[in-house]
């Protein structure tokens, strides 16, 4: 592992062997944060695209108040998992209280890569989750990880013609696709009504998009959402999107997150797809709390 001190020396960051994914230490996130830290957070988070701080201890006014200084947060449209006095924060658990889940399961159950919200015309920039349960093994490891890969990683490994070839194209994302998939509804729980359809229409962005910070162009598709290609065939196209989500999760583009209670990880939904590991159920118990920054239409 390489520390990295940063212009200050009020936090370091350190890297591991994964192209993405840093630990910041020295910062307690329950403190108002002075405007110069919050800088350099950001110049680790763009620059890394996954940053974690270990060891915190939150509430829900602190989550929220943080993840603000990054942007103005969404509030999710399946408002039953939504954390009652706190709708910026999406409960992610598989826990079941008083017969009722206490959050949404499906987002860590859904064995497919994604990106958080890209179904939006306005596709959320990032998303900040905090532990406050991780499962265990009986031998007593972590259970749950989270995976990242970076799409900025895949395109510039990608080869010059298929690079020209991707470029201009855009592809159709739907909000349900992966649950009214077949093959991922048996482990669902949700069930989006007709009203939250009609809230969320299809909507297409470009396979690369460029991002509006680190000017980096990332590949902008997944499997949870990405239905087609727009004016392509679906037996040119299925195979085509087949071949990048292979290629976006290389192993050597991916960082896996162990999580311990009191991590606050945040991610670039613009650079990184994501896939919550499932290897764990009741009665061993995660709980997660998810704020999730509002973004822009991809270019
Ligand atoms: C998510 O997909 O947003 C959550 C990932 C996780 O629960 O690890």
């Amino acid at each position: 592992m390489t520390i990295t001190s940063l212009a200050s020396n009020e936090i370091s960051v350190r890297l591991g062997n994964a192209p993405i994914g840093a630990e910041i230490v020295g910062v307690d996130l329950a403190q108002d944060i002075d405007a110069g830290v919050i800088e350099k957070i950001k110049e680790a988070y763009y620059r890394h695209s996954v940053v974690y701080f270990r060891n915190q201890q939150l509430t829900p006014e602190q989550q929220v108040r943080f993840s603000r200084r990054f942007g103005e947060l969404e509030i999710h449209v399946l408002k039953d998992y939504l954390l009652p006095g706190y709708p910026e924060i999406l409960v992610l658990s598989n826990i079941v209280e008083d017969g009722k889940p206490v959050g949404l399961a499906d987002a860590g159950r859904v064995a497919v890569w994604h990106t958080d919200m890209s179904y939006l015309k306005e596709p959320s920039a990032g998303s900040a989750l905090y532990s406050l349960e991780v499962p265990h093994s009986a031998a007593g490891g972590s259970l749950g990880d989270t995976m990242f890969a970076s799409t900025a990683a895949a395109y510039d490994a990608l080869p010059e013609d298929m690079k020209r070839k991707l470029a201009g194209l855009k592809a159709v994302h739907h909000m349900t696709k992966g649950y009214d998939n077949d093959a991922t509804a048996s482990s669902s729980r949700i069930t989006y009504s007709d009203e939250q359809r009609r809230q969320v229409p299809d909507v297409a962005h470009p396979v690369i998009r460029t991002h509006p910070v680190t000017g980096r162009k990332c590949i902008y598709i997944n499997q949870l959402c990405v239905t087609g290609i727009v004016d392509m065939p679906d037996e040119e196209s299925a195979p085509l999107l087949e071949a990048l989500y292979g290629h976006c999760t290389r192993p050597e583009f991916v960082y896996r997150h162990r999580w311990r209670v009191g991590d606050l990880l945040m991610w670039d939904n613009c650079s990184v797809q994501h896939l919550a590991v499932q290897d764990y159920a009741l009665p061993q118990r995660r709980r997660m709390h998810r704020t999730t920054i509002k973004g822009f239409v991809p270019f």
